[in-house]
């Protein structure tokens, strides 16, 4: 098959793009605006063409689509944080390049999956969601996130569109941008900076292996039913301080380095998925919470070469924006 792949320089689209062209033999072309979160690196071992350009750019997506069998949508603005301070982007790319991308594949007849998030449901106290709890989104980011989805539905209803939606819990793993909690922790931890918990550290999230996540699109791809959307849930749940709780101890840095900084505005308590549904198309989660995270850890002490070019440019000076303090200097 021959997949476009929107937003495959990203964390989960290049690890949709590996296991892809690795292990399904599928022809992959990337599209991606290479935003700061675009790292053309994440690609170096994956088989693919690149097209430099944004999903809301009819030119570069009809450059791009020629010859696909189906389109899978990664490409967003991904950060709750950047999306409270500057949210212009985040309704662009949403709303905007979602709507380009539908129309190019509503015009060839093609098979679309949008990628979505368990935050378009909002904060739920106890259980979990179904793909049939309301859309309650909190933040610029998951409204926008709402916003593509409820597009993605109107085009699989009112134009027959094959369309399917893939809404995913936290996905940590390699490749990840460190201005996410796991590798934002990490890194901090490696180099000896403050580890900044917001609030009381409470907050809970659903954990999902990036390899996880990335097969589970895989299925909702192959198999999932026109129309429908499907839940992918972590199998482990983790308070935030709990997580960098463990952090520290697979790091090996001080506990001291912790430090509680004022909390999110509007901060999402707890997430939780049920993937009862993505389940029937035979999937599961293969890497518990545990394993993936120690894997993790070690990506990153390993790969300085992905992480160092990010965190010594202007990543710096995003991270003294977002928290009031310059990061050690780097050595
Ligand atoms: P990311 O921020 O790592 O990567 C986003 C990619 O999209 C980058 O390569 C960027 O350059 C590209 N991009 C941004 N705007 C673009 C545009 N207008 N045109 C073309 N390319 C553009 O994001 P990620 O964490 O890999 O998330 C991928 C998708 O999965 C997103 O849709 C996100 O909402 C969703 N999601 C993420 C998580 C998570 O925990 N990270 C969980 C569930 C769902
Ligand atoms: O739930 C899926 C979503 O997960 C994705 O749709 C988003 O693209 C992705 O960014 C992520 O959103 P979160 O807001 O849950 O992830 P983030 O890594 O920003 O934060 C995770 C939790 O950690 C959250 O409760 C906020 C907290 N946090 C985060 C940072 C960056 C901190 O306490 N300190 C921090 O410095």
């Amino acid at each position: 098959m021959r997949l476009l792949v929107c937003g495959g320089a990203g964390f989960i689209g290049s690890t949709f793009a590996r296991i892809r062209a690795r292990d399904h033999g599928d022809e992959v072309v990337v599209l991606d605006k290479l935003t700061y979160a675009g790292r053309r690196e994440s690609l170096n071992d994956v088989d693919h063409v690149f097209v430099h350009g944004a999903i809301e750019d009819p030119a570069a997506v009809g450059a791009a689509i020629e010859g696909a069998d189906a389109v899978v949508n990664f490409a967003a603005e991904t950060h709750v944080d950047r999306s409270i301070a500057e949210p212009d982007a985040f309704v662009r790319t949403q709303m905007q390049g979602t709507y380009v991308l539908l129309e190019a594949a509503r015009e060839r007849g093609l098979r679309y999956v949008q990628v979505s998030t368990d935050e378009v449901y909002g904060s739920i106290q106890a259980g979990s969601f179904t793909e049939d709890s309301p859309l309650r989104p909190s933040s610029p980011y998951s409204a926008t996130k709402a916003g593509a989805d409820l597009l993605v539905g109107s085009y699989a209803h009112t134009y027959g569109l094959e369309a399917v939606i893939c809404r995913g819990s936290n996905a940590y793993g390699p490749y990840q941008y460190p201005e996410k909690l796991i590798p934002l922790m990490v890194l901090n931890a490696l180099h000896g900076d403050a580890l900044p918990v917001y609030g009381d550290g409470m907050q809970v999230r659903n954990w999902l292996y990036v390899e996880d996540f990335a097969r589970g699109i895989g299925h909702a791809l192959e198999r999932g039913a026109p129309g429908e959307a499907y839940n992918v849930g972590g199998p482990d749940e983790c308070p935030n301080l709990e997580v960098v709780r463990r952090i520290l101890a697979l790091t090996g840095a001080s506990e001291d380095l912790l430090e509680h900084v004022p909390d999110r505005p509007g901060h999402d308590r707890r997430y939780s998925l049920s993937s009862e549904r993505i389940r029937t198309l035979g999937w599961e989660p293969r890497v518990r919470f545990a394993e993936g995270l120690e894997r993790t850890v070690t990506w990153y002490r390993d790969n300085a070469w992905w992480w160092e070019p990010i965190r010594s440019g202007e990543y710096r000076a995003y991270y003294e924006r977002q928290y009031g303090r310059a990061l050690r200097p780097a050595s």
